[in-house]
């Protein structure tokens, strides 16, 4: 980031304190700080939704900028410094609590939950009983179905200046699934990119699949196409998939597909090559990548995934310790959603990497377990750090 910004970018966060507010702050004199301007204003997500408050955070470490909701735990904002030191807003988002609740696409920045992504038929067997939850995408059940985690108020505290902290009760037999299950996602921006802790516990054994579906352009919410990003996958194997997107329990090498994102390749390159049935049932990339495990570890240095923004020179490194990757081009994008900022969320304007457990692992014994039992700790990390060349 610009050195001269910096000053002024840190008095609007000291400002803004440790309450949703953000304070009138967004439009005083510091607004005027070119970052700082690029956040929504607090007042447009002061609410009340089902009887529970709503407002904006924010959290800084000087170099970059979160704005997360408690409405549905959503990334709202992520600001951090392309390669000329431009403050840049990377992924898609609305401006008003408004827009969160009304708007078609419905997952901008959200944790989604009880269960990220697809199960068949909406429905799933566990210790002997079948449990029914809600087909909200034509057969199947997506995201949690009718009112996912991104879709629910949760109750948020500040821990620090770089740290949010959100947790939520979803009650047994909420969307169908068993269980209180106590959940607690943990925001935590940090000198290079953002964290994403997820705790849970239940009282009855359930399934869980939680991640964030955030969308990205790193050259900047509603600048065109992510079609030019540059996108390495760590995966060798991804699971295929039938007309309804429901993996087929199948997994299959990428050698040889459009696939195959072991090396980096540009995402537009095979994007709408059709002749490939996975591509046309995707109607793009919407498909779960199988991580190689053991290399997806910041320890070791060696990313689950790695994207570039061609224009920005953004480069975004995704750590998690999930078995699997969701990639998702963007392909129910359509214009017709305002974002921040006066901009559209157009056709592949953004994609997604959602860090998970694979589609619809209750009904595929030899997928890894999604199971949580009473009495276990569910535990795990998801990290985007960032840098620019
Ligand atoms: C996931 C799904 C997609 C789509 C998006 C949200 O990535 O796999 O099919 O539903 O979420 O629009």
């Amino acid at each position: 980031m610009n050195k001269l910004l910096m000053p002024c970018f840190a008095l609007f966060f000291a400002a803004c304190g440790n309450n949703p507010s953000g304070t009138s702050a967004a439009n005083g004199a510091a607004a005027t700080d070119s970052a700082a301007s690029l956040l929504p204003n607090p007042d447009n997500f002061r609410d009340t939704v089902d009887g529970k408050v709503t407002g904006l955070y924010f959290l800084h470490n000087g170099a970059m900028t979160a704005a997360i909701t408690n409405y549905g735990a959503r990334v709202v904002s992520l600001i951090v410094p392309d390669k000329r030191g431009n403050p840049t807003d990377i992924v898609l988002g609305y401006d008003s609590i408004g827009k969160y609740l009304h708007r078609p696409e419905t997952y901008f920045g959200a944790i989604v939950g009880r269960y990220g992504n697809r199960i068949a038929h909406a429905k799933f067997r566990l210790d002997g009983k079948e449990y029914t939850l809600f087909k909200n995408n034509g057969p199947n059940t997506l995201h949690g179905g009718k009112k996912g985690f991104g879709q629910v108020v949760w109750e948020a505290r500040k821990l620090d200046t770089s740290t949010l902290q959100l947790t939520y009760l979803s009650k047994d037999g909420e969307e169908g699934y068993p269980g209180n299950l106590n959940v607690k996602v943990t925001y935590r921006l940090d000198s290079n990119g953002l964290r994403i802790a997820y705790d849970a516990t239940t009282d009855k054994a359930t399934v869980l699949n939680l991640t964030n579906h955030a969308y990205f352009n790193l050259n900047g919410q509603g600048s065109g196409t992510i079609n030019n990003h540059l996108l390495q996958i760590h995966a060798d194997r991804y699971t295929p998939v039938d007309s309804t997107l429901i993996p087929t329990g199948k997994i299959e090498p990428v050698a040889g597909t459009p696939f195959d994102f072991t090396k980096p390749a540009v995402i537009g390159r095979r994007v709408n090559d059709t002749a490939n049935q996975q591509i046309k049932f995707g109607k793009g990339y919407d498909h779960n990548f199988v991580l190689l495990t053991a290399m997806a570890d910041e320890a070791s240095h060696v990313p689950a995934a790695v994207a570039t923004g061609d224009l920005s020179g953004i480069v975004m490194k995704v750590y998690t310790d999930q078995p699997g990757i969701q990639f998702y081009t963007g392909n129910f994008l359509n214009g017709t959603d305002p974002l921040k900022a006066g901009k559209t969320d157009g056709y592949r304007t953004a994609f997604c990497l959602e860090t998970q457990h694979f589609p619809n692992s209750p009904n595929e014994p030899l997928f890894p377990s999604t199971e949580l039992k009473p009495g276990e700790k569910y535990h795990s990390e998801t990290s985007y750090v960032f840098s620019a060349k």
